[in-house]
C-alpha cells in the first residue's frame, strides 16, 4: 500500500483532507516523490526524512539531489535537479470567468507583464496568463519563498512559446543565476520549471500513473 510509505505527519496530513480524491492524490505523489528519491539517494523510500523550509519548501537534509513538486487537477509534477536549486509548476488551463485575463493579471503580474498580455492576440491570451503564471510560480518556488516574495517584484515572459526571466528588482543576480525552462505539459494545462543555473541542462520528463 502506497501509504505504508509515508511518515506518521504525512499520514496525519493525509488524514486532514476533507475529499478522498485529494487524500488520495496527497499519499500517491508522496509514495512518487519518496521512490523517486529513495532510487537516486541508495535508501528505502520509508527511510527518507523531510524537513522544511522557513515558508514550508521541503527538503531532504545533506543530500545531493534538491526537488520540487506541484500539483493541478488530475495531474502532479516532480522536478528533481543534482544540487540545482529548483522549482516547478504546472496549471490547469481554463477558460477567463469574465470576458479576458486583465483583472486577474493586474492583481497578481507585474506592469510589465500585463503590458505583455494586452498585446498577445485574443486566442493566445489564456494560453499566455497561465504560461505567465506557471513560470512565476516555478520562479518562486526555486526559492522556496512562498508568497512572501512579491510576484509584482520580478517578471517573466508571457509569449506562450518563450519561457524567459526578464526582471528581478528584489535580486539582480537571477537574471545571470537562474534559468526558466516551460515543460511538455498535458493537453490543457502548462508546466514550468525554474533553475538556479544558466549552463545547458539535460531534461528528462517520464510521465507515470499513480
Ligand atoms: C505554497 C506555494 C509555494 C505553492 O502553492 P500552490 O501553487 O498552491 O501549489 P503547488 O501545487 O504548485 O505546490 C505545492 C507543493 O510545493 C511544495 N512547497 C510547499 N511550500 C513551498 C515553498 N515555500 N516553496 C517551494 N515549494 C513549496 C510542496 O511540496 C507542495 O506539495 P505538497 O504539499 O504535496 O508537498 C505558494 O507559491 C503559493 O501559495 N502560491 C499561490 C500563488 C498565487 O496565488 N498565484 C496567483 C497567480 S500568479
Amino acid at each position: 500500500m502506497l501509504r505504508e510509505l509515508l511518515s506518521s505527519d504525512e499520514i496525519a496530513r493525509a488524514e486532514r483532507f476533507i475529499f478522498d480524491r485529494d487524500r488520495n492524490h496527497f499519499i500517491g505523489c508522496r509514495a512518487a516523490l519518496r521512490r523517486l528519491l529513495a532510487e537516486r539517494l541508495g535508501m528505502a523510500p520509508g527511510e527518507i526524512d523531510f524537513s522544511y523550509g522557513s515558508k514550508g519548501k521541503p527538503f531532504v537534509p545533506h543530500a545531493a539531489i534538491e526537488f520540487n513538486v506541484s500539483h493541478s487537477g488530475e495531474f502532479a509534477l516532480i522536478g528533481l535537479s543534482e544540487r540545482i536549486a529548483i522549482g516547478v509548476d504546472i496549471e490547469k488551463i481554463r477558460e477567463p470567468t469574465r470576458n479576458d485575463w486583465s483583472d486577474l493579471a493586474k492583481r497578481f503580474f507585474s506592469e510589465g507583464e500585463v503590458k505583455a498580455l494586452s498585446t498577445l492576440s485574443p486566442e493566445d491570451q489564456t494560453e499566455g496568463f497561465f504560461a505567465c503564471w506557471s513560470r512565476k510560480e516555478a520562479y518562486i518556488k526555486r526559492h522556496g519563498l512562498g508568497l512572501a516574495l512579491p510576484l509584482r517584484d520580478f517578471s517573466v515572459s508571457v509569449d506562450p512559446a518563450h519561457a524567459e526571466l526578464l526582471g528581478a528588482d528584489w535580486c539582480p543576480r537571477d537574471l545571470r543565476q537562474t534559468t526558466l525552462y516551460d515543460l511538455h505539459a498535458p493537453v490543457g494545462y502548462r508546466a514550468s520549471m525554474a533553475l538556479e543555473q544558466t549552463a545547458k541542462v539535460q531534461i528528462h520528463q517520464r510521465s507515470f500513473q499513480i
